[in-house]
């Protein structure tokens, strides 16, 4: 007897199990207005776009478990950049190319059709193989791959980089030409930024060496994303192993910020200064995407790799969520962030005090102001004060802290005792992250967006920190200690909804 098999259509089979599934997903720990997955596991943000007057992000995607598995890329879309729908699976792994996964990439819009640019991730006896892929799309929801796929093989790569770690290709144009930046590694494990060319997205060949990393500089570049912003060419990515500078890059794997020149003949990037992006713990592999408006939007995968993650381990079956999109801007060759303005509009204020004093006898403490989402806004003049203390406090646990050592010039986020313990591949920076802020004119300007199991901290124009913690006790109060004399100029505290 001959039994015919039709194919498995792997992207209705995904998407038929997420709605079978999705119910079961375990709401304790979901955030409300970050990006998440239905249910099962995200990592990067991939092809961050703005088309037809929607704002469409698509995700690394493991449906069928809160584990990473091969990949797939789920997809929302935005007129607010606050309240996504979830559309069906972009990309299943259903192609000999990419047959172990869709890897990380990006989209663009070319004669009003949606491209995705990605990577065909494949293992073999013990080996990965990578090579760049496009699918296309006219209705934004369904996407056909190429029948030219793969468009970038280890033929266009040659010995430019290596063919097992050849990832993540942001899309973009310029002059009137495509370029692509690729991330690959040197034969000594640098960090490699290559560039590629096209007329027409399909046939591609290598341009240049972008960048290259140095020793200490990580052993692979992730995710890069290369943009045009207030004057100067931004080059961000994610190293993996970016040697420890002191409080900086403590992370296992970091995100950094190149600002500096393209030149364009040359296809090379001089460097006038880099920083890391967020001084957080749970911050990785940005894209952005710039809209109608001509505003530069970042969005980051809010996780971090080689973590333990609660949800995974008490069958919540959900892992991860994305940030809040922040707009972008260079000022002093420095990287700015600031959330979006329609976050804003989603905010209330609750409660408000001005012009209060606290001093080492005297704090202040707020009960039951703090919820699942919760927006602070504190203006604080520091002037005398050694140490300032900002709690998140349940009634009878240990609170979620942000302190501030004024002599050292330091805030420091801690999520030590609080709830789940997260543990992770570094040497003991995944319960708390110090950065260096300086106060401007004696004063620190401090924002916190709280949603259940995660906090971004924007401290002024300086630093942010995103965290996730996974608290027992619901956090409910809110204390201001000092050592010395503080003078609250204004505080606000509300929802977001
Ligand atoms: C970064 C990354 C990418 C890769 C993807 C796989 O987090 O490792 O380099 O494309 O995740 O899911």
């Amino acid at each position: 007897m001959t039994v015919s098999t039709t194919p498995v259509n792997l992207v209705e089979k995904a998407n038929r199990y997420i709605e079978e599934h999705k119910e079961k997903v375990i709401q304790q720990y979901r955030n409300q207005y970050h990006v998440m997955a239905p249910v099962g596991w995200i990592n990067d943000p991939n092809g961050f776009v703005y088309y037809k007057g929607e704002y469409h992000l698509f995700y690394q995607f493991y449906p069928y478990d809160s584990a990473w598995g091969p990949m797939h890329w789920g997809h929302v879309k935005s007129t607010d950049l606050v309240h996504w729908e979830d559309l069906p699976v972009a990309l299943a792994p259903d192609q000999p190319y990419d047959r172990s996964g869709c890897f990380s990439g990006s989209a663009i819009v070319k004669d009003d059709a949606l491209y995705l640019m990605y990577t065909g991730h494949v293992e073999e006896e013990g080996k990965t193989y990578q090579t760049q892929c496009i699918a296309v799309s006219t209705d934004g929801v369904h996407f056909e791959k190429l029948a030219q796929n793969p468009v970038i093989t280890e033929k266009e790569l040659g010995d430019n980089g290596s063919k097992h770690d050849f990832r993540d290709p942001k899309v973009m144009s310029h002059g009137g030409r495509y370029y692509s930046v690729i991330a690959t590694k040197s034969t000594e494990d640098r960090g490699r930024i290559l560039l590629f060319e096209s007329e027409n997205l399909v046939t591609w060949t290598f341009k240049s060496i972008l960048l290259e990393g140095t020793k200490e500089q990580g052993i692979m570049w992730e995710c890069p994303d290369l943009f045009h912003l207030d004057g100067h060419d931004v080059l961000i990515m994610s190293p993996i192993q970016w040697q420890t500078q002191d409080i900086a890059y403590t992370n296992i794997s970091s995100t950094v910020a190149f600002i500096g020149k393209v030149d364009w003949d040359k296809g090379v990037f001089k460097v006038t200064s880099y920083q890391e992006i967020d001084s957080g713990m749970d911050f990785y592999a940005p894209q952005t995407c710039e809209d109608a408006a001509g505003r530069r939007l970042m969005i980051a995968w809010m996780q971090m790799w080689d973590r333990t993650l609660p949800t995974h381990d008490l069958g919540h079956h959900w892992a991860g969520s994305m940030t809040l999109p922040r707009e972008l801007h260079v000022s002093d060759n420095r990287l700015i962030q600031e959330p979006v303005h329609e976050v804003y509009e989603h905010v209330t204020s609750d409660h408000y005090l001005e012009k209060v004093t606290v001093t080492t006898d005297e704090s202040l403490h707020l009960e039951d102001v703090i919820k699942d989402q919760s927006y602070v806004k504190l203006v604080i003049t520091v002037k005398d004060v050694k140490n300032l203390s900002i709690a998140l406090a349940p009634k009878t646990s240990q609170p979620l802290l942000l302190t501030y050592d004024h002599s050292l010039q330091r805030f420091q986020f801690t999520r030590e005792q609080v709830g789940h313990p997260l543990e992770g591949n570094e040497p003991g920076c995944y319960v708390s992250r110090q950065v260096a802020v300086a106060p401007t004119d004696d004063q620190l300007t401090i924002e916190l967006f709280k949603d259940t199991s995660s906090i971004e901290t924007f401290i002024g124009h300086q630093a942010v920190m995103t965290n996730t913690f996974y608290a027992i006790d619901q956090l409910t109060d809110f204390i201001i200690s000092v050592e010395g004399t503080a003078v609250i100029e204004t505080l606000q505290i509300g929802g977001i909804r």
